[in-house]
């Protein structure tokens, strides 16, 4: 059964269309990576999902209750932890979790097991008592998802968890979820990182001026953009073509040639360490190599080869 069903939504804002007819569903216990650059659609699909917005057109159910009918019932099976967190400064960890038990009717003795139960699970025991002012930029995020889990939700909704934290602390963010998301809770997690995604989600959806254009699993993806992308710049043009033929024999798919900047683009398969290889294949036929670099595959790369081949993954 898929405890989030969206079907032909569309949402705009004057002449701005956010979503222009978008389709997705996530089955109960699963987690859906939505990925889409700034502007995309994200938050507003977020917004809808946690009936904080009406859509113009189509049709949103959430553990089998209408948002905009039935938007009580749907808020009851929800946990959302925002863009722009709803904590309150100048209150402690504790009492912003005390507050958020509060405003879901939880009685007080509730209240207080809940907020200790997730300060521990979020490793905040320690600074439970002080104010948030004083926590960093990772502490208070954790706190914002932890308030998301106050109401004991069977659905999660994340938008951007880790945008700006520093990569110490997204990691401990993802740590974090991937705890969550062990359990059996239903989550749509919203990132600008196809790295997050893929750490964190068994499927993708990719979204783009608010339509889907692309949705699979993640495996699905890298299975298509390869594991890691390498890219060999030559120092003599006239070695190109002949770099690009032997390069092709190593890389999933065809290598990209880029005759402006001297440079084929090969991608690997996963596990495969390409990197001496390439190199190897080069030398041995004497092609001096400029630079040469690893990367893992980005959201570029989805959008780059999804314009090569339009559509959608499955
Ligand atoms: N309240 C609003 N008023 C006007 N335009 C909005 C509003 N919210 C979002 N938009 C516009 O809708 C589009 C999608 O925005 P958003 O859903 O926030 O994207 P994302 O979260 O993927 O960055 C953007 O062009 C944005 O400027
Ligand atoms: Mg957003």
């Amino acid at each position: 059964m898929n405890a989030i069903e969206v079907h032909q939504v569309h949402k705009s804002f004057g002449k701005v269309t956010a979503l222009a007819g978008v389709d997705l569903a996530v089955p109960q216990g699963e987690v859906l990576g939505l990925l889409g650059h700034n502007g995309a659609g994200k938050t507003t699909l977020v917004r809808i999902l946690a009936t904080l917005l009406a859509p113009d057109s189509g049709r949103v159910v959430i553990n089998g209750h209408d948002v905009v009918r039935e938007p009580v019932a749907v808020r009851r099976q929800i946990g959302l932890a925002g863009q722009h967190a709803a904590i309150d400064d100048a209150l402690t960890g504790r009492e912003n979790l005390e507050l958020v038990g509060t405003l879901y009717r939880l009685g007080k003795a509730t209240v207080g097991v809940r907020a200790r139960e997730i300060l521990e699970r979020l490793s905040l025991d320690d600074a439970a008592d002080r104010p948030v002012r004083t926590y960093s930029g990772g502490m208070r995020r954790r706190l914002d998802v932890g308030a998301s889990l106050v109401g004991r939700p069977s659905v999660l909704l994340l938008d951007e968890p880790s945008t700006g934290l520093d990569p110490v602390a997204r990691l401990e963010l993802w740590g974090l979820i991937r705890d969550l998301t062990a359990d059996g809770t239903t989550v749509l997690l919203t990132t600008q990182a196809l790295e997050e995604a893929d750490y964190l989600a068994r499927d993708i959806v990719v979204l783009q001026h608010g339509s889907v254009i692309a949705h699979g699993t993640t495996a699905e993806l890298k299975a298509r953009l390869g594991h890691t992308a390498i890219t060999v710049v030559i120092e003599d043009h006239a070695d190109l073509a002949r770099a690009g033929g032997l390069l092709a024999g190593i890389s999933a798919g065809e290598p990209e040639i880029d005759t402006a900047t001297t440079s084929v683009v090969i991608r690997m398969a996963e596990g495969s360490s390409g990197l001496a290889t390439a190199v190897r294949l080069l030398d041995d036929a004497r092609i001096s190599i400029a630079d040469i670099g690893v990367r893992a595959p980005s959201l570029e790369d989805v959008y780059l080869s999804l314009t090569d081949a339009k559509g959608a993954l499955r």
